[in-house]
């Protein structure tokens, strides 16, 4: 006889036949000649029903044996069942003990501790809601690629390891570079450039670092993140790329990931109406409106986070606040024509409190306007050679972004902390496990 070896995300395909699923014990309980098994297998997680009667004696005794998280393979017969959470059943009729647990695996079934889990991160990945969320960030990942890839984009990986910063000085993780100061990336944006130069649209996708010493829900030292650039587009065609993306990564969880957005009790209506167009508000309006409700802040003055979270509370889908004051941003923005005192950029803030998902810009494409700015700044020209170069063999306008990975699955999965949307968070009192 064939013998199905499956996955628990597979059972609706195989209801009344008999399958093998592999994995791990998460729960069970006992109901006198019932025993009832939660088994995981990373797929999903199932029921298996154990009847004292319809198994051999010993199967039965091992289901009382069985500590949390040993692995095993169960054989048994699939049913649909509309009342369990998982939707199916497995009712059991062998089971096989692969490694018998040790009998004091940390995480109970009762509440921990947030800085207990995460030091029990490595296990902490086990349990449902972590498993929801990481599936989710998978599907955001594979959008993202799916959306560049079928809109001619390349991907470009970016080095890591770098010898001048982008985004400002004091971030910066330093290393030692066989006797040179380096540093980790912050962004991989002026490869992009040149990248783009050479393939028109491309992207990189990788891990960013960020020496920032915050605290907030929204920070993380080590992130992932997407950069897109594009030349021959300009501020305004940048915003509608970033919309239509934004767009097709949400509703691309809710096609393929809804099981597990339901599982972590988030509201889809909400994702729901996450279409383009995108409003759009200028940082003087955004400031003008923060005042009108009590909030000190000056033109000027960069937004902090409360102004970010006013703000995106006031709209049910993500709002681009744009032309930023120069002085608030990073040195390669393009001016604004008729009003130098601002630049082409957009913040995308997503809805819901969540903040900041996406920074982009058009780039300074005159050499001239490169220099100066980079003097203003006090950057070490040598430094930055060869991005000048682009500057004066065939420069045209162009314009990128960067969306950041955990702080857009945050936003989707209504989870509190960004910590919670990477596999193995590194923040300012954290780096194991
Ligand atoms: O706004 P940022 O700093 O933009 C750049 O680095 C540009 N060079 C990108 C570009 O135009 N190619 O970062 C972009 C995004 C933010 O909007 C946010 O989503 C995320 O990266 N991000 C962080 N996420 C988690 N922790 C942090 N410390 C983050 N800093 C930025
Ligand atoms: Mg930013």
């Amino acid at each position: 006889m064939k013998m199905n070896i499956i996955r628990i995300s597979e059972m609706k395909d195989f209801v009344g036949e008999e399958v093998t699923i592999k994995g791990w014990l998460y729960n069970k309980r006992s109901s006198g000649k019932i025993k009832f098994l939660i088994i995981r297998d990373g797929s999903g997680f199932v029921q298996g029903v154990v009847v004292k009667n319809e198994v051999a004696e010993d199967v039965f005794e091992l289901c009382d044996k069985l500590t949390q998280e040993s692995s095993i393979t169960v054989t048994g017969v699939v049913r649909k069942d509309d009342r369990s959470p998982y939707g199916y059943e497995l009712t059991i009729s062998n089971i096989k003990l692969i490694q018998m647990a040790f009998n004091d695996y940390p995480i109970s079934l009762k509440e921990h501790g947030v800085d207990f889990l995460l030091d029990n991160r490595h296990l902490w990945i086990r349990t449902p809601k972590q498993h929801a969320i990481l599936s989710i960030r998978h599907e955001v990942i594979k959008a993202i690629q799916e959306f560049l890839n079928n809109n001619g984009f390349v991907r470009i990986d970016s080095p890591i390891i770098t010898p001048s910063t982008c985004e400002g000085t004091s971030d910066l993780f330093q290393i030692d570079y066989f006797g040179e100061n380096a540093y980790l990336s912050q962004t991989g944006q002026l490869y992009q450039e040149a990248a783009a130069m050479a393939l028109g649209k491309v992207y990189s996708f990788g891990p960013t670092f960020r020496a920032e010493k915050s605290k907030t829900r929204r920070h993380l030292n080590e992130f992932w993140m997407v950069e897109p650039e594009m030349s021959f587009v300009d501020h305004y065609e940048n915003m509608e790329i970033q919309e239509k993306l934004v767009e097709y990564i949400v509703q691309s969880v809710l096609e393929n990931r809804s099981k597990e957005l339901k599982e972590l009790g988030r509201d889809l209506s909400k994702l729901e109406k996450i279409k383009t167009p995108f409003p759009r508000l200028t940082y003087d309006e955004a400031i003008e409106m923060l005042k009108k409700n009590g909030y000190e802040i000056e033109w000027g003055n960069d937004l902090g986070s409360p102004d970010e979270t006013f703000l995106s509370n006031q709209f049910d889908k993500p709002v681009f606040i744009t032309e930023y004051p120069a002085k608030c941003k990073a040195f390669y923005m393009q001016p604004k024509e008729d009003r130098h005192e601002v630049v082409m950029c957009a913040d995308l803030l997503a809805p819901e409190g969540y903040g900041e998902i996406i920074g982009g810009s058009q780039r300074i494409h005159d050499y001239d306007l490169l220099i100066k700015r980079l003097k203003e700044e006090n950057l070490p020209l040598e430094m930055y050679d060869w991005y000048i170069d682009l500057r004066k063999y065939g420069s045209v306008p162009h314009s990128g972004f960067g969306l950041g990975i955990e702080r857009t699955v945050a936003w989707i999965t209504n989870t509190e902390h960004v910590r919670e949307c990477i596999p193995f968070p590194r923040t300012l009192s954290r780096i194991r496990p």
